[in-house]
């Protein structure tokens, strides 16, 4: 069966791109190397001695989209394509609506041109907006606190639409908690691009140096420690899910949502200090201000994953700390993109 990857050169595509040859999938990427760099690629391939083709190209471009799909007739898609940072889909929403929104459209319609009705999506837990009923099913209305929350609960929205008006459809819409670490190996990881946003990226680059201190955005929340709680899973369970996910596909019509997350919540000074005991090191830090737009808690009820897809979050959180302290250790400048 050959997969197509739409933004397969990212951080979890690259990661799912890897667990999709282990298993004798055929894996095809997409990408347009806005945030990522073909080198991820090629050390798949060396870690599996088998072949990905990167088609450079934007799935907002329908002609091009249709040249990727003509070239490799893909069985099946696995859409990554997207922008994620919540700060600047703030400030630039119209950027983050037509590239989020018109990518899920044009590989819909790109799909059905060519008989390829399995596509997996990549949601997010900000789906649930400012939900507190916690933990979070599937079931919790969605709502978005920032445009690119909209752009998932818009794609989502988009995904249901077409799947009820086509029953040849097979839409899974995954929606990823806290995704941290990296591959075992450490060939593989996260590579941000200038100053992280997010918490484990940002503490792998005070523990190499490269930043003084981790700012705690607010210890005055109502956790067990003050500080917010969120359910981080390992990438590579989370690129497990995938698998998971098209194998449930391929018997199932229709457009189905579920979490992906452990459904355990742990608080930033929980990473911390799992970071500094997993690798021996000592994490410096200051207590600041809230993030605006930051919740309290979020963690998933991951039951639904468990009983239709077979799929569970195996590896721990010291694992978590240890693979991604490893990768940035290997790879202090990262891909080097
Ligand atoms: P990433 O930025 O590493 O990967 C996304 C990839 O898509 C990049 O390689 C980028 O170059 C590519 N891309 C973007 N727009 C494109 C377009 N129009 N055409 C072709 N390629 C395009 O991000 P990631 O962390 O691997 O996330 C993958 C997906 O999962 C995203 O859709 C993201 O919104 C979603 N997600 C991520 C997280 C997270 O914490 N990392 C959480 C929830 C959901
Ligand atoms: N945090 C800090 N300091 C930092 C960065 C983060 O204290 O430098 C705290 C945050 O306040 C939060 C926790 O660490 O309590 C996690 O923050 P992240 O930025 O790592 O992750 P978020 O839960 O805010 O958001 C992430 C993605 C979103 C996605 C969401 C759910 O950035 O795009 O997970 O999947 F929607």
């Amino acid at each position: 069966m050959k997969i197509l990857l739409a933004g397969g050169a990212g951080y979890i595509g690259s990661h799912t791109a890897l667990c999709l040859l282990e298993k004798g999938y055929d894996v095809v990427v997409m990408d347009n190397l806005l945030n990522a760099s073909p080198e991820a690629l090629r050390r798949v391939e060396k870690m599996t001695g088998k072949q990905v083709a990167l088609e450079v190209g934007d799935c907002c471009d329908i002609a091009r989209t249709r040249e990727v799909f003509a070239a490799h007739k893909p069985d099946a898609v696995i859409h990554f394509a997207g922008l994620k940072a919540v700060g600047e889909s703030v400030a630039k929403p119209l950027y983050y609506y037509q590239n989020n929104l018109i990518a899920t459209m044009t590989l819909c319609q790109v799909m059905k041109e060519y008989d390829c009705n399995i596509l997996v999506f990549s949601s997010s837990a900000t789906v649930y907006g400012l939900a507190t009923e916690m933990p979070l099913r599937e079931t919790v209305p969605t709502g978005g606190t920032n445009p690119y929350a909209w752009t998932k609960i818009m794609s989502e929205q988009i995904l249901q639409d077409v799947a009820k008006t086509d029953d040849s459809r097979s839409f899974v819409l995954l929606r990823y908690f806290n995704p941290i670490g990296a591959h075992e190996s450490g060939h593989i990881g996260e590579d941000p691009t200038g100053i992280p946003n997010n918490l484990m990226p940002y503490i792998c680059q005070v523990a190499s140096g490269k930043l003084d201190y981790l700012r705690v955005f607010g210890d005055d929340y109502p956790t067990r420690d003050g500080t917010g709680e969120r359910d981080y899973l390992h990438v590579m369970d989370l690129a497990e899910g995938h698998v998971a996910a098209i194998e449930y596909a391929k018997d199932h019509k229709g457009a189905e949502a579920f979490n992906l997350g452990t459904g355990t919540a742990y608080s930033v000074m929980d990473i911390v200090k799992n970071f500094e005991k997993a690798n021996d090191l000592t994490i410096p830090y200051q207590v600041t201000p809230r993030r605006p737009g930051d919740i309290a808690v979020c963690y998933a009820d991951p039951s639904k994953a468990r009983e239709l897809l077979g799929w569970e979050a195996k590896r721990d959180l010291y694992t978590m700390c240890r693979d991604a302290w490893n990768w940035q250790k290997q790879n202090p400048r990262g891909y080097e993109k």
